[in-house]
């Protein structure tokens, strides 16, 4: 497994990392617990440094499991906090007090000291800005409780609020349908040095190419609030950018999608969202290795998105 530094931080994060989101149970519906052990011992034996995962996940089950499953020795774990579920309807707290509150849960959970990455949970540029919960996550760093902190995030300008303030890592949706947001970023992050986290990078399995616009999915999947019948059938058109990329060594779509993440070299790791070692194992398999995608693929596959109505 071949791993990147993550931007200025000391740490060298392997380039596929593993995403525990949907191995929670949140978001796409259950999967067996046997298997969500299974995916994670995998990733461990395919040398897969980094485990991404959030207080909320299974409401806190899933820090736990990081925490009792992983070789603390040879893992980081990316945790986010901020999200209060005590308060009804659960609401975004960025302030010091909640925040320290969380902290001290997620460490418990993840038995971890110090925690790795800590990102602050999709905040609000005045989440960010207008809170003293800045002055805690700084202090956690100064006080060598964490090694690195930043920002998991929606919008570029929360990122380049979280990066004046100092933020080292910042986690993004990018794949080839949502590829802006990074692009509009890469001078603030090459100028201040920033780690990369490269989320949905399948667009929650659209980039697979097996659907039909007709698809439905299971309550308490996020993805049927997603996309009507209408737009999946755009975005499923609009795959036929992808298809004169596939040959013999890039077998599948799905690989196209995962080059083109790995092709960016402001990516610190791709976080990927297996829910099976069936899927792990494809997606490792397909990454192959460097050039991921040829300069002149890239060029081409981004001409042909354009074409097909994707904003590039
Ligand atoms: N705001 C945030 O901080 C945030 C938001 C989103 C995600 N994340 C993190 O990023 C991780 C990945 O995000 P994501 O879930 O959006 O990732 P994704 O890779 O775009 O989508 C995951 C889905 O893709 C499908 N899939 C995965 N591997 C496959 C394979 N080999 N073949 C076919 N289909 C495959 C699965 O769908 P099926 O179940 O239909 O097979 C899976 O549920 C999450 O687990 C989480 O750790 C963070």
């Amino acid at each position: 497994m071949r791993k990147r530094p993550l931007g200025k931080t000391s740490l060298d994060v392997s380039e596929l990392g593993l995403g525990t989101w949907g191995l929670s149970g949140d978001g796409y519906g259950p999967v067996v617990m046997a298997e969500v052990d299974r995916v994670l011992d995998r990733a461990v034996d395919a040398g897969i440094n980094l485990f991404d995962t959030a207080d909320v996940y299974g409401r806190g089950a899933m820090e736990k499991k990081l925490g009792e499953r992983l070789p603390k020795d040879k893992t980081y774990v990316v945790t986010k906090i901020g999200t209060d579920l005590d308060s009804s309807p659960a609401q975004k707290r960025f302030d010091m007090s909640y925040l320290r509150t969380a902290f001290e849960r997620s460490r418990d959970r993840l038995k971890r000291d110090p925690l790795d990455i800590v990102l602050l949970h999709n905040p609000t540029v005045h989440g960010i800005r207008a809170t003293d919960g800045m002055l805690f996550i700084k202090e956690l760093k100064e006080r060598g409780k964490i090694r690195a902190w930043g920002v998991s995030c929606g919008s570029t300008e929360v990122a380049r609020a979280a990066i004046e303030e100092g933020a080292e890592v910042v986690e993004l949706a990018y794949n080839v349908f949502v590829a802006t947001d990074l692009h509009e970023l890469s001078s603030d992050i090459s100028h201040h040095k920033v780690g990369v986290l490269a989320r949905s990078v399948l667009a929650h399995g659209l980039l697979t190419g097996h659907w039909s616009p007709e698809r439905e999915f299971y309550p308490g999947d996020h993805r049927a609030e997603r996309w009507n019948t209408r737009e999946l059938g755009i975005r499923i058109g609009q795959l036929a950018a992808l298809r004169p990329f596939v040959n013999e060594d890039i077998p599948t779509l799905r690989a196209v999608a995962l080059r083109f993440v790995l092709s960016n070299q402001l990516v610190s790791s791709a976080i990927l969202g297996p829910r099976s070692v069936a899927q792990l194992d494809q997606l490792e398999r397909e990454a192959g290795e460097p050039p991921y995608l040829k300069d002149t693929e890239m060029v081409e596959l981004a001409a042909r998105l354009k074409g097909a109505g994707v904003k590039v």
